[in-house]
């Protein structure tokens, strides 16, 4: 079926572990790109196509240290951002069209949102962009330790049931490792729709080394609204009549890294 994913058989796949200190999973794997079996369309273009656009998960730790010099071949003073879980990229291409004199990673797991993302972001006449598939809890192998400027999570999987939980992206080790990625007086911003994702990160924000700038329970009804960009899924929870949670964090301009 064109455009769909076919999920390889587990035999068929090598897989790439990785050990990683997160609440719940000791050990995270990803399959590698180049065993899948029968790739599909957004796959051949990551290889192909994309390929100068977007990296696999073998070839983006390999530019850790090195996304100004090598990739973007900035200065090293020129702004880093890095969008994770980037959809089908609205923000994506968005932010780097609208702010040509920074430079924008975004992550993603999956092949077709990853495509669609940096499709989306060239059809923009964004060059100043890359994708990478990977996955964003491994974040310590795609950046040293104060290589990003801003960070953008907007609408990450929400893992509702209790029990899935320790599953949420934000998680204390986590905001631990953005702190250390990040460059003094950087921000990261934070959306979702699920009102109880939103108070688990509120705790975890308010017990992390950053500073809560604004915190917002309806961003549309707020003061941040107009200067606010709406996602895809913001675009489908708004025509649901749903309330966005909002928050953005600083990390202090005197911090260490
Ligand atoms: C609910 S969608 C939100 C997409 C987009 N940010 C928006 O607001 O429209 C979440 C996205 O995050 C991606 N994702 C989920 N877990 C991820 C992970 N661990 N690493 C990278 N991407 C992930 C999913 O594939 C999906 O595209």
């Amino acid at each position: 079926m064109p455009g769909h994913f076919t999920q390889p058989h587990v035999a068929q796949l090598k897989w790439i572990w990785y050990t990683v200190a997160m609440a719940g999973s000791a050990q995270l794997r990803l399959f590698r790109t180049k065993d899948i079996p029968n790739p599909n369309e957004y796959v051949q273009a990551l290889k192909g196509e994309y390929s100068r656009w977007a990296f696999n998960e073998e070839e983006a730790p390999l530019k850790r240290g090195s996304w100004r010099a090598e990739v973007f071949e900035v200065p090293p003073e020129s702004p880093l951002d890095l969008e994770i879980g980037t959809g089908n990229g609205y923000h994506f291409a968005h932010r780097a069209a609208q702010f040509p004199e920074r430079n924008l990673v975004g992550i993603e797991l999956k092949y077709k949102p990853l495509i669609q993302s940096v499709r989306r972001a060239i059809n923009a006449q964004a060059e100043n962009m890359r994708g990478v598939r990977y996955n964003a809890r491994l974040l310590g192998n795609l950046f040293a330790p104060n290589e990003l400027n801003q960070v953008f999570i907007h609408f990450p999987d929400p893992w509702e049931k209790k029990r899935q939980q320790k599953h949420r992206l934000i998680q204390k080790e986590y905001m631990d490792l953005l702190h250390t990625l990040q460059q003094p007086g950087s921000l990261i911003e934070f959306k979702t729709d699920s009102r109880s994702y939103f108070d688990w990160a509120l705790e975890i924000f308010k017990g992390s080394p950053y500073r809560l700038e604004r915190v917002s329970f309806d961003l549309h009804q707020s003061e941040f609204a107009q200067e606010n960009f709406v996602t895809h899924f913001e675009q489908i929870f708004l025509r649901q009549g749903l309330p966005i949670h909002y928050a953005l964090l600083r990390k202090s301009p005197s911090a260490g890294v």
